[in-house]
């Protein structure tokens, strides 16, 4: 087999087969194929497409590159919960802890955030002396005597993607369907759990900008998932304006407790209640999505979800101590809004990044992150503002900031019209 021929296969829209797929990444993995061959199978690949049977077997040979992790030995089905990214993502702290209390195991393996979305690691390493360095013999323990255990990615899982995506992102051929697609399900399959939720974003901060392409993507990955014998659902949601108010390592955290007491966000709460019963249900938990939906409920209720949040965060060493004292910073600045309205918009991109140049994320891998800075929103869509109202306060330990704070006003679009607010679920993908 030689490899100009693939591309030049693929080229003319023709379908790869499966071992042409499986010679490619291997050869590409061991550094026989070159870096400009597969950048040009890659840009064919981009403009071609892929059939469902390629991507399949794209994410298998991924798949088969490094480490599968063996969750055979965790009582119970596994559940999973996969975001595409967004601004102000916390899902994963309050779905875990929530979807546990319920009696479903997390055993989930995160990653760390890189530019304006933040990453679970980075949230849940805010807490003093929280580890998410575990061994896989500690992890696998943790999931069975609490339910819940969440590490980063030491194993050798997915070589294979590293590669690809470093190369996708210099070569201008990330946002292809079936490249996310065998890209995110190769890396929650090696996680090795039974049922994966999907949470698609769309929206300026995310990788989809529109519900068509939002749904392909969906679509193709569910498939994926069902021909590897996984249960996998897929929601696409908003990422138009960030994920509740608050846009920061600590202050995420915090929001996330709130929201496990029944006292957070309407569109987090609405979503992590939904995804949530979603689990629970595919998790064989429960016999219906209703019965899921009042099991979730009464955890919140009880105080059970927020004692799993706090079982969870001990058992990994961390300490929260008193949370009116969890969050210290040289300045609170209050953005206020300069006419009166409705907001008709808070662009997400805008205030991830501004929170990232506060020094709540990494622009490159090498930068240290301040735990406790970001943004809390104070108005979402559809809320009517006056002139001098506070629109957002930033936690800051920068000395001249000036730029960031004409950033994060220029994020929020005041109209005279009245504005509805949107859903936060748009659609839910099943097959
Ligand atoms: N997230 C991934 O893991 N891979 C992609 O290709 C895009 C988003």
């Amino acid at each position: 087999m030689r490899m100009v021929d693939l591309i030049e296969k693929k080229r003319d829209g023709y379908e790869l087969t499966k071992e042409e797929i499986i010679f490619i990444i291997e050869n590409y993995t061991n550094k026989i194929i070159p870096d400009y061959q597969m950048s040009s199978l890659l840009m064919a690949i981009y403009f071609k497409g892929m059939t469902t049977e390629e991507s399949s077997a794209l994410t298998e040979a991924m798949l088969n590159s490094g480490d599968v992790i063996d969750l055979s030995v965790v009582h119970g089905i596994k559940v999973d919960k996969h975001s595409t990214g967004g601004v102000g993502d916390k899902t994963t702290l309050v779905l875990g802890p929530l979807v546990a209390s319920c009696g479903a195991k997390v055993a989930k393996l995160s990653g760390r955030g890189l530019g304006h979305t933040g990453g679970t690691l980075d949230k849940l390493e805010s807490i003093e002396g929280l580890s998410i360095d575990i061994e896989i013999e500690d992890f696998v323990k943790q999931v069975n005597e609490i339910g819940i255990a969440v590490a980063g990615q030491t194993a050798n899982l997915t070589p294979a993607d590293k590669l690809l995506y470093a190369l996708r992102d210099v070569t201008a051929t990330v946002p292809s369907i079936p490249l996310i697609a065998s890209s995110i399900m190769s890396k929650k399959l090696a996680s090795g759990s039974d049922v994966i939720v999907l949470d698609v974003k769309i929206g300026e901060g995310a990788f989809m900008k529109t519900i068509e392409d939002a749904r392909k993507l969906s679509k193709v990955m569910v498939g994926i998932g069902n021909s590897f014998g996984k249960k996998v659902v897929a929601f696409i949601t908003d990422m138009s304006q960030p994920l509740g108010y608050a846009v920061g390592n600590k202050l995420e955290v915090l929001e996330a407790i709130n929201t496990l007491k029944g006292d957070g966000p309407e569109d987090l709460t609405e979503l992590c209640n939904e995804i949530g019963a979603y689990m629970v249900y595919a998790g064989g938990i429960v016999s219906t999505l209703e019965e899921a939906k009042k099991l979730v409920d009464e955890k919140v209720t009880s105080g059970a979800a927020l004692d799993k949040q706090l079982e969870f965060i001990k058992a990994q060493g961390g300490i929260l101590g008193d949370l009116d004292d969890f969050i210290h910073v040289k300045e609170i600045i209050e953005v206020k809004a300069e006419a009166d309205g409705y907001i008709s918009d808070i662009d997400a991109l805008t205030i991830g990044v501004a929170a990232m140049k506060l020094g709540a994320g990494r622009e490159t891998k090498e930068d240290e992150i301040d735990p406790d800075v970001g943004i809390v929103l104070n108005k979402k869509v559809g809320d009517k503002v006056s002139k001098g109202d506070t629109l957002a306060i930033l936690y800051n330990n920068k000395d001249d900031i000036e730029s960031i704070i004409k950033e994060v006003i220029g994020a929020f679009i005041i109209t005279n019209e009245v504005v509805k607010k949107k859903s936060i679920i748009f659609e839910i993908i099943t097959e």
